[in-house]
């Protein structure tokens, strides 16, 4: 048995999942950090590994970006392949002037304006959270790793591109220090279906300064990140 979007077979994909949005960061983990890797999806080029990390068997897939496709694979993750833990690991742009390029952070909890968010809540605001066993155990190993994170609640847009004046004062002021695509649904939707969820985000932009990261930057941040989520699975 395999769902609609993954190709794998039931006992392919590990119980515990990283799931950057960029396929191609799936592929060059699995390739580069973990052992033994084997691709087990390729449907739409969105590809899956399973390999282990220092011993542990852990999976990375790519997600696409926006709520609308991430939330395909975690359904599916979770309800095909009985997936037990999902972190996702990617970009976000910070809302916080004093927060620098290539800060790692953890979402405690994810506001947000997603369609299908609300949806399920019959309008209603569901305070979208991170598992918290998971959430201690990512800060204890950065901390270990003396990588310095901020532990703090962002917001997932399904618009990347929109012309709202001042649209992120009244989050800024909220105390919300990133903006990124995908973390409200994954967290909505673990609780939902009985998983656990985390995102360790690097910022890759900071939207109150208009600063944004080279590539360089962004490679160092990004190991950061991975070592991180790696260590946790
Ligand atoms: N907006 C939304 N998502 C993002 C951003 C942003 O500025 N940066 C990285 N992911």
């Amino acid at each position: 048995m395999s769902s609609i979007h993954i190709e794998a077979k039931v006992g392919e994909i590990a119980e515990t999942v990283l799931l950057p949005g960029d396929p191609l960061r799936a592929k060059f983990v699995a390739e580069n950090l973990l052992e033994n890797a084997v691709c087990y999806n390729r449907v739409r080029n969105m590809f899956g590994y399973t390999g282990t990390y220092h011993g542990k068997r852990v999976s990375i897939q790519g997600s696409g970006m926006g709520m609308g496709s991430s939330a395909i694979y975690v359904n599916e993750l979770i309800n095909t392949y009985h997936v037990k833990n999902i972190i996702r690991v990617g970009t976000c742009g910070a809302i916080q002037k004093d927060i620098t390029l290539g800060q790692v952070l953890l979402a405690v909890s994810a506001s947000g304006d997603s369609g299908a968010n609300a949806a399920y809540f019959n309008g209603m605001h569901y305070a979208a959270t991170a598992d918290f066993d998971l959430l201690l155990k990512a800060y204890n190993i950065a901390k270990d790793l003396q990588i310095k994170t901020i532990q703090g609640s962002i917001f997932s847009t399904d618009t990347f591109y929109d012309d709202i004046p001042n649209r992120w004062d009244i989050w800024e002021k909220h105390g919300i220090i990133g903006v990124e695509m995908e973390s409200q649904i994954l967290y909505t939707l673990a609780k939902r279906l009985g998983a656990k969820a985390l995102s360790v985000l690097t910022v890759s932009d900071n939207i109150v300064t208009g600063q944004v990261s080279g590539a360089k930057e962004r490679e160092q941040a990004y190991m950061d990140m991975m070592k991180i989520a790696l260590e946790l699975a």
